[in-house]
């Protein structure tokens, strides 16, 4: 029997723990630090360990079957490295690697070099050149976005120059993003449907997960800042259908892959591609994610038939081309309750006092919830993503917000609309 290690805390990785641990084969799932919900499914458990070290200490001790990484933090900050350098099985990209995500000018540049489709682009650091570029640049709205890692966040869409020159000053002057916002990219507004297009790679051979859409914005209509996600959907709407899955393996993942080789990095894990497909359907990179996405992975995971552990160890043994992918038809929505003052400054300590049980169909994935003080609380901006499957999206989308409505936890917040802006499957 298999004892498995998680790394991460949020819903994506509570979803990953519960499709593990439905595997009969294994034993123990731990999942590092782990959240209020994780340990308290079949065979999970919560274990509180941080730094790479003690990390590494556990899994070799406990002879761990493999370990999976969640979050784009410990990868960038290299935790597969550290684990391959001491022969402990790991899925995940390199630190290298995961330079697509940790830093947008490494990604941009990259596309350019390997002609993937993205948004034409300017790098700044110098306050006073960005705001000549704006002032020069008369399309509008344009994109703003932090080279760093900022949890979704570091994306401004200006819609008036007046805001552009505003966003320029309080990432580059004011450091409102620390660090991650002292080199930002100036790129053109796209235009399009966005479609999430996550892949497994085990080096060499690459498995399209199921399609997705995410919504980023806080609020209904898409309306309100950006977020790290409120809600998602699986599979992606009409717009994503096998002739246009074939062009994004042919003109983004696949030259991603060799790209990356040539460069002498090569990728393992999940590759997100995030993606706007325009009116006449071409697909353009708005960035790349070293990882699953969150909440996407809730929705993905919960259609997943075939085993997620046979799925992680072909991708660590580099045999995914033998692995017999198989998914649900129906479709999986997720919606995220978020806390009081999200994405900004998240009120946390509120207590949990009401949540509706899982039912055969609906599972709620914690995210920032933790065990204290006698009960369940608030910890995080995202607290939990209610998940339903349904024949239809109205049958998933009736069943996710009746289980929402029954959960009470004062200021929280909630859009409304998930699964019904795109042209439904
Ligand atoms: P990113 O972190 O680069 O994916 O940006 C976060 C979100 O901002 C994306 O998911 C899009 O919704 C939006 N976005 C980013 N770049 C662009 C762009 N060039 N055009 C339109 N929307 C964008
Ligand atoms: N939901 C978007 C992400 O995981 O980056």
């Amino acid at each position: 029997m298999y004892e498995i290690l998680v790394i991460g805390s949020g819903g994506r990785e509570h979803a990953i723990a519960w499709a593990l641990a439905k595997d009969k084969r294994v034993a123990t799932v731990y999942v590092a630090p782990g959240n209020g919900g994780t340990f308290t499914e079949p065979k999970v458990k919560n274990i509180p360990l941080h730094s790479f070290q003690e990390l590494t200490d556990f899994a070799r001790n406990r002879n761990i079957h493999l370990t999976i990484v969640g979050p784009e933090a410990p990868l960038s900050q290299g935790i597969v490295d550290k684990f391959n350098s001491e022969n402990l099985p790991i899925f995940g990209p390199t630190k290298n690697a995961a330079q697509l995500e940790s830093s947008k000018e490494f990604a941009k540049a990259f596309m350019q070099r390997h002609n993937i489709p993205t948004a034409r682009y300017m790098v700044f650091t110098d306050p006073a050149l960005a705001h000549e570029h704006v002032n020069k640049n008369v399309d509008i709205p344009i994109v703003i976005k932090a080279d760093g890692l900022a949890a979704g966040k570091g994306v401004v869409i200006a819609q008036t120059l007046k805001e552009a020159h505003v966003t320029i000053d309080m990432m580059l002057i004011d450091g409102k993003m620390g660090s991650a916002g002292s080199k930002i990219i100036i790129e053109e507004f796209l235009q399009g449907e966005e479609v999430s297009f996550i892949v497994a790679v085990d080096g060499t051979n690459v498995l399209p997960l199921a399609t997705s859409q995410d919504y980023k914005k806080l609020l209904d209509g898409d309306n309100g800042p950006n977020t790290g996600g409120m809600g998602a959907f699986s599979p992606a709407g009409k717009v994503f259908n096998e002739q246009l899955q074939n062009k994004v393996m042919a003109n983004v993942i696949s030259p991603t892959i060799s790209g990356l080789k040539k460069e002498g990095i090569i990728y393992k894990g999940f590759l997100y591609a995030g993606l706007i497909i325009a009116e006449d359907s071409t697909p353009r990179v708005l960035e790349y994610n070293c990882r699953l996405g969150d909440p996407e992975t809730q929705p993905i995971l919960f259609r997943l038939k075939s085993s997620f552990l046979n799925l992680i160890e072909h991708g660590i043994n580099q045999s995914l081309s033998l692995y017999d992918i198989n998914w649900d038809s129906r479709c999986a929505i997720s919606s995220v309750i978020a806390a009081q003052g999200y994405p900004g400054n998240p009120l946390t300590g509120t207590r949990i006092t009401d949540i509706p049980p899982n039912q055969p169909g609906i599972h709620l994935f914690h995210a920032g919830t933790e065990n204290k003080d006698g009960g369940l609380r608030v910890n995080g901006g995202r607290i939990i993503c209610v998940t339903a499957l349904g024949n239809d999206i109205s049958h998933a989308r009736a069943k996710v917000y009746d289980h929402l409505e029954k959960i009470d936890i004062p200021g929280s917040q909630f859009r409304k609309d998930i699964g019904l802006r795109m042209k439904q499957p």
